[in-house]
C-alpha cells in the first residue's frame, strides 16, 4: 500500500464512522410518557414565565404544558406529554391555530391531546392542571 491508497483508505475509514455516529445520535431514545406526574410551576417564576400568556409553553418533567383560549373560561392550561406518539420527537404549541404540533412528521394533536392529523397512532396522555394563586399544578 503506498502512501496514497493509505490517505484514500483512512478518509473512507473516518467517513463511516461519522456517519456511524450521526446515525446512532439520530436514534436517540424519545422521551419516555410519564405514568405518574406530579409537579408544580410557580408562574411568578422567569423560568414559566412564558404561561403568563395565552399560546405561550414550558417543558417539564416530560410534559407539555401551555396556556390556552378556552370557551369555557377566559384562559386556562393544558398538560400533555410532550414524546409524539408517532416517532418520539417533542412537540411543541401553536397558540395561531390551538394546535400541538410535531416537527418531526407533521403530526396535530388537539388541546385535549387528541389526533387531528399526521401519522401519530394514538394521543397524548392529558393530565390534570390546576391554579392556586401562581401555583400552577399538574397531575396524573
Ligand atoms: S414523530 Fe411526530 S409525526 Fe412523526
Amino acid at each position: 500500500m503506498d502512501r496514497r491508497d493509505f490517505i484514500k483508505s483512512s478518509c473512507a475509514f473516518c467517513g463511516v464512522a461519522i456517519a456511524g455516529v450521526a446515525l446512532i445520535d439520530s436514534c436517540k431514545k424519545p422521551a419516555p410518557t410519564p405514568v405518574v406526574v406530579n409537579f408544580t410551576l410557580d408562574l411568578t417564576n422567569s423560568a414559566n414565565s412564558a404561561l403568563n400568556s395565552v399560546g405561550g409553553y414550558v417543558y417539564s418533567n416530560n410534559v407539555i404544558v401551555a396556556r390556552i383560549n378556552s370557551a369555557v373560561a377566559a384562559t386556562s392550561f393544558v398538560a400533555l406529554s410532550e414524546a409524539c406518539t408517532h416517532a418520539g420527537c417533542t412537540v411543541s404549541y401553536s397558540g395561531s391555530s390551538s394546535r400541538f404540533v410535531c416537527p418531526c412528521h407533521g403530526g396535530m394533536f388537539d388541546t385535549s391531546g387528541n389526533v387531528v392529523s399526521g401519522p401519530p397512532p394514538s394521543a397524548l396522555t392529558k393530565y390534570k392542571t390546576t391554579l392556586s394563586g401562581n401555583i400552577l399544578s399538574v397531575n396524573s
